[in-house]
């Protein structure tokens, strides 16, 4: 796994619980139309597990990717499970094979990024792999980047069998995808999440929007804010809601970890005494001019995961200009017949140029439903070219 983004921007030519993605995504199954290198059922259940470990760590590896690991003995049982820990600090690998001990002597590291070959902060996970004596590498996902790769080169070169490719897609698409959008397009990963009642209005006619969703859909919210590295809103939701925007738990109390507050405020409305400038968490202000812009702000930031909470017209905005990810929509079963619609003008006259997305799952929350789609056909200019990762790997 990489080091920082320091050491990856030093040498680089450079897409789930806790934060932003949900805890049954990353424990669910693998998308039945997945081709994957086969692997015995107990290592696939081990992979499962190492993309569930790497959601728990969500929010807190930026600009390191957040990565899962089970070591397995070698008569096949968990010996050993680890996630990368706050940049700096030891890689999924090695913590996994700390807690497996002798145990990993003979056995097989199940792991959801490829382990890094190079010195950063830590040491190369490959020498750590082989140190402990482990004789096989299960891998699902590639080093994509230059800096931290050739450790499945350098493990096969002495002696352990490796295989990469092992359900690839779940884990591109778990904990792992914001770390890889930065890779491939030099920006965060955008959750939008919005609250709607079923007919699709996120506020009343009044304004007020308190309350759309009931506790437990509320309480998801917290959860997906804790899996990001910054929270955003337009300055429309800034001025109506007056949001604090900061992660709480049941009882109302700031979580340790806070992401950081963003509102793009091109008019500076926001007034001093609005609640996201309050010192429970750090609040950036940003007058950029796009969406495109803020992202590339908050990259520099390190920020590799951004949750998009409103509102309507900043929502188009990303929208239209293909800068949103996965949308996560928390529908509530009441009619408001009147207020904001959740999302605002997005260009679209014909019904043949509707923005078109895809559900990824469907989940009750309380009284509530929670859908989580991915757009599949984008409106507006916005392009999803690869490129040459800038930061480190895993
Ligand atoms: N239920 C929910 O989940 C939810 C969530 C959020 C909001 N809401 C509701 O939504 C309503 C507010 O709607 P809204 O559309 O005014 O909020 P908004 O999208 O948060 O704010 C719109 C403002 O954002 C600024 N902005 C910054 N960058 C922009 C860009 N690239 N493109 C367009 N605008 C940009 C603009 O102000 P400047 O030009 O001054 O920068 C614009 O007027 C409230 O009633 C609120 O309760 C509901």
């Amino acid at each position: 796994m990489t080091g920082t983004a320091a050491e990856a921007r030093a040498s680089v030519p450079a897409h789930e619980s806790s934060a932003g993605v949900p805890a049954h995504e990353s424990s669910a199954g693998v998308p039945a139309h997945e081709s994957s290198a086969s692997v015995p059922a107990h290592e696939s259940s081990a992979m499962a597990r190492a993309r569930e470990l790497a959601t728990t760590v969500l929010g807190t590896t930026s600009p390191n990717p957040a990565v899962g690991a089970v070591v397995l003995a070698a008569d096949g049982t968990v010996a050993g499970e680890g996630a990368t820990a706050p940049p700096g600090g030891p890689h999924a690998e090695v913590r996994a094979l700390a807690r497996a001990g002798e145990r990993a002597r003979g056995g097989t590291a199940v792991v959801t990024l490829e382990p890094c070959a190079h010195t950063g902060r830590t040491g190369p996970c490959a020498d750590a792999l082989l140190a402990a004596g482990i004789a096989r590498v299960v891998v699902a996902v590639p080093e994509p980047t230059e800096l931290a790769g050739g450790g499945a080169d350098r493990l096969r070169a002495a002696g352990v069998d490796v295989v990469v490719g092992v359900e690839q897609e779940a884990a591109e698409r778990g904990a792992l995808a914001g770390w890889l959008t930065g890779v491939r397009e030099q920006r965060p990963y955008v959750v939008w999440k919005v609250a709607a009642t079923l007919d699709g209005r996120v506020a009343a006619a009044d304004g007020s929007s308190r309350w759309v969703t009931g506790p437990e859909a509320r309480a998801e919210v917290h959860r997906l804010r804790a899996g990001c590295d910054a929270v955003v809103v337009g300055a429309g939701t800034a001025l109506t809601d007056d949001p604090q925007l900061t992660v709480r738990d049941a009882d109302g109390r700031d979580a340790d970890r806070q992401p950081l507050r963003v509102v793009v405020d091109r008019r500076d409305r926001l007034p001093a005494t609005a609640r996201m400038l309050d010192d429970a968490a750090p609040t950036l202000v940003s007058h950029a001019a796009t969406p495109a812009e803020l992202l590339t702000e908050l990259f520099a930031r390190d920020v590799r995961r951004v949750l998009l909470e409103g509102g309507p017209t900043l929502a188009a905005a990303f929208l239209r200009d293909g800068l949103v990810d996965e949308a996560v929509v928390h529908l509530a079963p009441k009619l408001l017949g009147a207020g904001p619609s959740l999302v605002g003008d997005l260009g679209i006259s014909g019904i043949g140029s509707a923005l078109s997305l895809s559900v990824a799952d469907l989940t009750p929350l309380g009284g509530d439903v929670q859908i989580r789609l991915r757009p599949t056909r984008h409106t507006g200019g916005g392009t999803r070219t690869g490129g040459d990762g800038t930061d480190g790997g895993s």
